[in-house]
């Protein structure tokens, strides 16, 4: 393991710090609260944390509309909080990596302020201008990608909110002020960067319209009412080409080059990794990003094991390929997806499949990352009151069903509040105090408290109870920690066509690790004779869910239990 670099071991932690720890009690998360949660997180065994924007922002966009990039947003405390914040994540040997949002800025920022003021001012080529609006574009959030601008007589070009114009990055002073804010902060000791919607940066030259029959709202509410299969499809096909232009275009290789040999001036191993699932970009393995998000892996209705089995295949198989090999990124759920609680599981067995999930992420190969609340189960809050969401996608969603699409305001609601992101960014819950422990009483926190803490899913209560899913992931981190195949070892999938279960062994020089994990409510008899990875060897066990004695021998044929999760280190022959 020793060639094995820190973000490679690593298991990361996604904070959105709105929603994290609220330390000054005024309903917000800040660095105060995250400060004092550290030791929490060292004690759960996370290594590394990323955190969502922090920065000044109008909050269009809850934070990915930037308004300063080398400060800290006033709500969440002072460069000299952010500097404790980092000091003390270091400390408990925690690293830190940011966001950094760059296809495009906050309308606030001074760089778009000066930009728009005139059409001859020294910044007024920083973002995207033009005459007349020249196609049909879309923004993915707000409709009209062009908006006018009365100071130019001209339009800007945005991929998201209008509060959020893309920066021209085919000039080259972008880039320069751009870098010098990434230096900013990695001059401040921060270890990388997850690198924010990088496919949107460029857009097609040829500005070529869409020929989908549909604009944002059209496109949207046709998705909610399509039934069929082939008409999921086919919706499927119009979302991407509405937005084919302007998405993964030529120049995106180049500039994550330029941006890699930026971090490489740092010789101690700053990691970036992308929101984006195309290992591409990696470029050759070294001379690009480190890591890209195995999201193919969580888009899907459910987990199963032929989902897993073709995902890791397919995946494992691109990277092994890479002139330097390329490194895997797993993770089920972060602030812009449903909670896994809620997306993954059937209401039925969702203790069980929780573990299961979660044991998925700790035990494939690659860096896990884990977003704040799952370890304790939490779900998902549909807000049916439009004027309490704060994800500004879903209350334009909202006015154009009632207004424009003439839909039943109850039901825009309804509507708004599953397709708003507010649902799985409520505020953490930590006991069951009112509020759920985030803020005191009494204070209106800036989206409301999922009630469901009241029933145990909180941290407190969950520290209380042996048995508890914070518990077990916290068990679990411990297990992987220990386990260097767990952690470096080849991923090896045994049994192939299993419907049910999902067998592989992890294996390093030093330890082969056998996983099972049993996704279904069937009791499995499962026969490894003919396994020469296990066949005449001795398991120890290191985990399971089931109630077993340490060793189980001889592991030709073994009984596993329904939805059971199964680590075992398999003895060196005798
Ligand atoms: C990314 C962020 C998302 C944000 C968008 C625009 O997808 O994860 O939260 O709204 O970029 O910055």
């Amino acid at each position: 393991m020793a060639d094995l670099k820190w973000w490679q071991t690593a298991v990361f932690y996604q904070i959105y710090p709105r929603s994290f720890a609220d330390g000054n009690g005024d309903g917000i998360g800040d660095f105060k609260g995250m400060i004092e949660k550290l030791d929490y997180l060292s004690d759960l065994g996370v290594n590394a944390i990323w955190l969502s924007p922090h920065f000044p922002s109008p909050n269009w966009d809850c934070g990915y509309d930037v308004a300063d990039y080398t400060n800290v947003a006033p709500e969440y405390g002072t460069l000299e909080d952010f500097k404790t914040f980092l000091r003390e994540a270091h400390a408990r040997s925690i690293r830190v990596i940011l966001d950094l949002v760059l296809n495009h800025t906050s309308d606030e920022h001074p760089w778009f302020l000066e930009s728009k003021s005139s059409r001859d001012n020294p910044k007024s080529d920083w973002y995207v201008w033009v005459d007349k609006p020249p196609n049909n574009w879309q923004s993915c959030f707000d409709g009209e990608a062009w908006t006018y601008v009365p100071e130019r007589d001209q339009y800007y070009y945005h991929y998201f909110m209008k509060q959020q114009p893309d920066l021209n990055w085919h000039n080259p002073e972008v880039k320069q002020a751009m870098w010098a804010a990434v230096r900013f902060w990695l001059d401040l000791g921060v270890d990388g960067y997850r690198l924010d919607a990088i496919g949107t940066v460029y857009e097609n030259p040829d500005l070529t319209p869409h020929k989908v029959p549909f604009d944002l709202a059209g496109i949207r509410r046709a998705s909610e009412l399509a039934q069929t299969p082939e008409e999921k499809k086919q919706i499927e096909k119009y979302w991407y080409d509405m937005f084919r232009n302007q998405w993964a275009q030529p120049g995106l290789h180049e500039l994550m080059k330029e941006l890699r040999t930026v971090i490489d001036e740092y010789q101690d191993d700053r990691v970036l990794v992308a929101e984006d699932d195309d290992i591409a970009y990696l470029g050759n393995g070294e001379d690009e990003l480190h890591l890209v998000f195995n999201f193919p892996l969580m888009r899907a209705e459910r987990i199963t094991p032929s989902h897993v089995r073709r995902n890791q295949k397919e995946r494992l198989a691109r990277l092994e390929a890479l002139p330097v090999k390329g490194w895997p990124c797993n993770t089920l759920g972060n602030h812009d997806t449903s909670r896994i609680h809620t997306r993954l599981c059937d209401k039925q067995h969702d203790a069980a499949l929780a573990r299961l999930h979660a044991a998925l992420v700790l035990t494939l190969k690659g860096t896990p990352f884990l977003y704040n609340g799952e370890e304790i189960g939490m779900t998902d809050l549909i807000i049916t009151d439009p004027t309490k969401l704060r994800d500004t996608m879903a209350t334009w969603y909202y006015d154009r069903l009632v207004n424009e699409l003439k839909v039943d305001p109850q039901e825009a609601a309804l509507r708004a509040g599953e397709m708003s992101r507010d649902k799985n960014r409520t505020p953490m819950q930590w006991s069951n105090n009112p509020n759920g422990g985030f803020s005191p009483p009494n204070v209106v926190t800036w989206l409301p408290v999922n009630p469901d803490y009241r029933n145990g899913i909180n941290v407190r209560d969950q520290q209380n109870n042996p048995n508890s899913l914070l518990n077990y992931y916290h068990y679990l981190l411990q297990v992987r920690k220990d386990s260097p195949a767990l952690i470096a070892g080849e991923y090896l999938p045994l049994n192939d066509t299993a419907r049910d279960y999902l067998a592989f062994v992890r294996k390093t020089k030093e330890q082969a690790v056998l996983v099972i994990l049993n996704f279904s409510e069937k009791k499995l008899d499962l026969d490894f004779s003919r396994l020469k990875e296990i066949r005449g060897r001795n398991l120890q066990i290191l985990f399971s869910s089931a109630e077993r004695l340490k060793t189980v021998k001889p592991p030709n044929a073994l009984a596993i239990n329904p939805f059971e999760v199964f680590l075992a280190e398999v003895e060196p022959k005798q």
